[in-house]
């Protein structure tokens, strides 16, 4: 049971009472508009402010270390460049918002059609709001994998450039960039394989707040960079792919579960990348002097085979940093 006794009565009357005074479109977009704010943008702001003001507790707290801060480095300010990119990602929600409201307009009014989204004063049962949930969510992976893949990095189309230049301009994902892409870009993948499956299922609206608070907490903690993630057996995985997919290019990690990509055979190479972001690393002249050789000495030391021996050095000297 999701409510209980007093909880579920106090719920139900707020609930009717909100659908009684409101036509069913100003529930559906107050209702996305604000299941945004408090599961994506409130905690997404919390960790983008933690990044910035406090980079050095930050980095030691990533998984990869300092090059997933807003800045990409410590001792460095955010730039306007950052501030253009949390600008875009905040378009691209209310643009999302947009988008949906002229389809639940365009069906109910123009072509006096039923709604994409339940609102109704009815509520689902529990039973009914976990199935759509899980379906909704099997879906989502498909489309995001399907458009991720075949549209967004096919040489062949056009659109590969938009998302190239724009969303893997990024170095490493932070908070607030899981929003962050052309705007053409963003619909495909990231509004498309949301809507769509609520759509087709037809969701009842409060199912569709659950989901979207759902998708919300996931895509705040997959690109917060954090090594430590609740529910770290699903999250802490799809953190790393997304780190992984961005690190390296978009060169594999397509979905954000891994699955498709390993029956796809697209997933992408960590050791490759991380070999580079070593690399990268030490080419960053910024860098302390004595890490830049406590670095080196550790490469030195170690053969090729033993790259998770290297990955843990790293750490260790990320840390101690
Ligand atoms: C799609 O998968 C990528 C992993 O490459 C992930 O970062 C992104 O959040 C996923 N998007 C959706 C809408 O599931």
């Amino acid at each position: 049971m999701l409510f209980t006794g007093l909880n579920f009565l106090f719920f139900w009357m707020t609930w009717t009472t909100l659908v009684l005074s409101h036509s069913p479109l100003r529930v559906e977009l107050f209702g996305t508009l604000a299941i945004r704010l408090v599961f994506y943008l409130a905690p997404s702001v919390f960790f983008f402010l933690f990044d910035t003001i406090l980079p050095y507790a930050a980095s030691s707290v990533k998984a990869q270390g300092h090059i997933a801060l807003p800045s990409g480095h410590k001792r460095r300010k955010i730039s306007r460049k950052e501030v253009k990119i949390i600008g875009w990602s905040l378009f691209n929600i209310l643009l999302s918002i947009v988008v949906q409201g002229a389809a639940e307009f365009t069906l109910t009014t123009l072509l006096r059609r039923r709604s994409l989204i339940k609102v109704a004063v009815r509520l689902p049962y529990p039973w009914g709001i976990t199935t759509d949930i899980v379906r909704g969510f099997i879906l989502r992976e498909i489309l995001n994998y399907s458009i991720h893949r075949f549209v967004l990095h096919n040489e062949r189309l056009g659109i590969t450039r938009l998302h190239e230049t724009w969303y893997h301009g990024l170095r490493a994902p932070w908070p607030l960039t899981a929003h962050y892409d052309h705007p053409l870009c963003y619909l495909l993948w990231k509004f498309l394989p949301l809507y769509v499956p609520a759509a087709l299922f037809r969701f009842h609206m409060i199912t569709y707040m659950v989901f979207l608070g759902l998708v919300s907490l996931e895509e705040t903690w997959t690109h917060s960079g954090y090594s430590t993630v609740p529910l770290g057996f699903v999250l802490g995985g799809m953190a790393r792919r997304t780190e992984m997919h961005v690190i390296s290019g978009g060169d594999g990690n397509y979905g954000a579960w891994g699955i498709l990509d390993w029956l796809g055979g697209s997933t992408a190479d960590e050791n490759d990348t991380i070999e580079e972001d070593v690399r990268a690393e030490l080419a960053d002249l910024d860098i302390d002097a004595k890490i830049r050789k406590a670095v080196q000495e550790a490469k030195n030391h170690m053969g090729d085979s033993v790259e998770k021996e290297r990955v843990k050095t790293r750490r260790r000297v990320n840390g101690n940093s």
